[in-house]
């Protein structure tokens, strides 16, 4: 008896000498072999988070300091054409209560974020059609009603020709969540007609029009192995996104994944770490998943290495509305009335509100 425990004690040494050693391979690199990635993911333990967090904070402060950006999310429909496996939103789901915010409505509520002091706003929605001219004369209105403000979008897949209306128009940067790298994960968790490939394509384009550019991806979404994991560590290698963002997965009951366990908190904040160490200048937010899953999750992201959170400044009205997971957080410090909450809590921690617009590094100030 004495000896097995012996032995396991022995064997948990090993992982974790093994864990730092290749964390500290991801310091000096900046990327990691496959089976590297597997090892990591696989063994990793309490101590290996802390050691991966410290890491990453150190990074991260050689860069931003310990200043945390902000940006105002305003939720501006939950219509939505897709039917994703995961989302609450999806089009197959009767039971919510659609709404789509009219021009006035998200242009006011971005004027209240910038008189709080933001200056990034994020138009998240479902993704549709025929709202192409809405959306670019929205963007137009917040551009010039709001001295340097940026406006970031992420309203699905879209023709090239509406990804360059909208820049166009004035949208600086663009979210979409690559949701996998791994083919086979990406078919089991959306319905046919909907591919990775295309999904890379938008990437590319979006890109190449000059926006700045945020992938991503769930954690613990069922199926997603170690393995899996590996393959979306190497592919922000190569596509270097100047955001990412990453969330737990978190059952919406009222779609056909509703039944899964959600994702883990533990591996969301070392998947954080380990972003931040392959991607140091990347924008990394805090996500409102980690927040809703996570106790202090907003302050454990940054303690991770984020250095984004998204205050959600939909009106009231709407906000229960956009229920793409079950229990999801809109109200403390994430939402623009928390945001003296968020400061406090940041201070506990050591860190600041940098009311900035917060671009990537490599994209210069307009
Ligand atoms: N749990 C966690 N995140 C989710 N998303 C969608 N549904 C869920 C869910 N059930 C994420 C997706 C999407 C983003 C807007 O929200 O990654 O890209």
């Amino acid at each position: 008896m004495l000896s097995h425990a012996r032995e396991r004690r022995g064997v948990r040494r090993m992982r974790m000498a093994k864990c730092a050693d290749i964390v500290d391979r991801l310091v000096a690199q900046g990327g990691l072999s496959q089976q590297e990635y597997i090892a990591l993911l696989t063994d990793y333990d309490r101590s290996t988070l802390d050691y991966a967090a410290e890491k990453a904070r150190a990074v991260r402060e050689q860069h931003f300091g310990r200043g945390v950006y902000l940006r105002g999310l305003v939720e501006v429909s939950n219509i939505c054409s897709c039917g994703c496996y995961y989302c609450g939103l999806r089009a197959q789901n009767s039971r919510v209560v659609r709404y789509a915010m009219t021009a006035d409505e998200i242009v006011g509520a971005c004027a209240q974020g910038y008189e709080a002091g933001l200056r990034t706003f994020v138009l998240q929605g479902g993704q549709v059609a025929g709202r192409e001219e809405f959306v670019a004369d929205v963007v137009r209105k917040i551009k010039s009603q709001m001295p340097n403000v940026a406006v970031t979008l992420s309203l699905g897949e879209q023709p090239t020709e509406v990804y360059a209306l909208w820049r166009k128009a004035g949208a600086d940067r663009y979210l979409l969540r690559h949701e996998s790298a791994n083919a086979e994960l990406y078919r089991a968790i959306h319905p046919e007609g909907m591919s990775f490939e295309n999904r890379h394509r938008c990437l590319a384009e979006l890109r190449g029009l000059g926006y700045q550019i945020g992938a991503g991806f769930m954690v613990g979404v069922p199926g997603q192995t170690p393995q899996v994991l590996a393959e979306e560590m190497k592919l922000l290698e190569q596509l270097r996104p100047e955001m990412v963002g990453i969330g737990p997965f978190i059952p919406q009951s009222d779609t056909p994944m509703g039944g899964q366990q959600s994702g883990s908190v533990e591996l969301t904040l070392l998947l954080l770490s380990m972003i931040r160490l392959v991607l140091p200048e990347a924008l990394l937010p805090a996500t409102t998943a980690l927040a809703t899953a996570g106790q202090d999750g907003t302050l454990q992201g940054i303690l991770a290495g984020a250095n984004v959170v998204m205050p959600n400044i939909t009106p009231l009205c709407y906000r229960d509305k956009y229920a793409i997971y079950d229990g999801k957080k809109s109200s403390g410090s994430e939402s623009v009335e928390g945001v003296a909450l968020l400061q406090q809590g940041l201070e506990t921690i050591g860190y600041e509100v940098d009311w900035s617009r917060g671009d990537h590094p490599q994209f210069a100030q307009e």
